[in-house]
């Protein structure tokens, strides 16, 4: 005889995950079902994304973490490439004002180096503005890669070892993550992926640990704030143990 466990089906608020990263995927596949470019795709991602953070700060989530642009991405055809440039600058401009009337936090996790000046002045402009705002802390993850980050941290510990500012013998993992673009911050609790796909794909390797994944065949530009609500719940029902009993 089975007897079902009894699920939950509305949020606990004492009991949010800290941290939610979001791997938003299917924006190709969503313009393509409806005989639009890739880019209207992305378009409609973005707009998404805007409505996603503003639930998550009114609901008390602390951080989230959205991956828009991975290293991997410059492998995509250049017209691709330049239209998110394009639409991650116009996006960094709304949220100036967005984000800062709704009490929120951006921060901008990847190696910007490689982004174009406009959108590198953008970021620090709209980190700046926001920067003492206490709602939710948003990293948006641009060039972003999992294995960037862990190497760039690495190189950051070695310049400490040769300033001798610390000891070989010394450096934890706790080193290490005091040198990832996420310092700080509270691991990953919830991570979600649209379009199906089950895989990380090179995001937050350090940070998902021990985080709990959910995934959904929805599009990202199909996800609204009762798929994260479900997905909320659906983690508070998980029993996690990491690694003890
Ligand atoms: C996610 O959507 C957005 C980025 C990776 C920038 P995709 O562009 O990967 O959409 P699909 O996976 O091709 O449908
Ligand atoms: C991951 O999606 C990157 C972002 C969501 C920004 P991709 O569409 O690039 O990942 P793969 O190629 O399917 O693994
Ligand atoms: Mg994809």
């Amino acid at each position: 005889m089975f007897f079902k466990k009894k699920v939950n089906d509305e949020i606990d608020y004492d009991n949010l995950p800290r941290h939610i990263g979001i791997i938003m995927d299917g924006n190709g596949r969503w313009a393509k079902k409806r005989g639009l470019p890739r880019n209207a795709g992305h378009k409609a991602g973005s707009d998404a994304i805007k409505k996603i953070v503003r639930a998550a700060n009114a609901m008390g989530v602390e951080y989230m973490t959205a991956y828009a642009f991975s290293t991997e991405n410059w492998k995509r055809p250049k017209e691709e490439v330049d239209a998110l440039m394009d639409l991650l600058l116009t996006y960094l401009k709304d949220a100036e004002r967005l984000m800062h009337e709704d009490n929120m936090r951006l921060r901008m996790i990847g190696s910007p180096k490689e982004l174009s000046p406009e959108i590198q002045e953008q970021i620090i402009k709209v980190e700046e503005l926001t920067k003492n705002n206490d709602g939710i802390l948003w990293n948006i993850a641009i060039n972003y890669g999992g294995r960037e980050e862990i190497a760039n941290s690495a190189k950051r510990i070695a310049e400490d070892v040769q300033n001798g500012i610390i000891n070989p013998e010394d450096i934890t993992a706790d080193t290490v993550e005091k040198h990832l673009y996420t310092a700080g911050q509270p691991d990953v609790d919830l991570l979600i992926r649209t379009s199906g796909e089950m895989r990380l794909s090179n995001f937050m390797l350090w940070q998902v640990s021990y985080a709990e994944f959910w995934y959904t065949d929805k599009l990202w530009p199909d996800f609204t704030e009762d798929d994260l609500k479900r997905a909320i719940i659906d983690f508070q029902n998980r029993g996690r143990r990491f690694g003890g009993v």
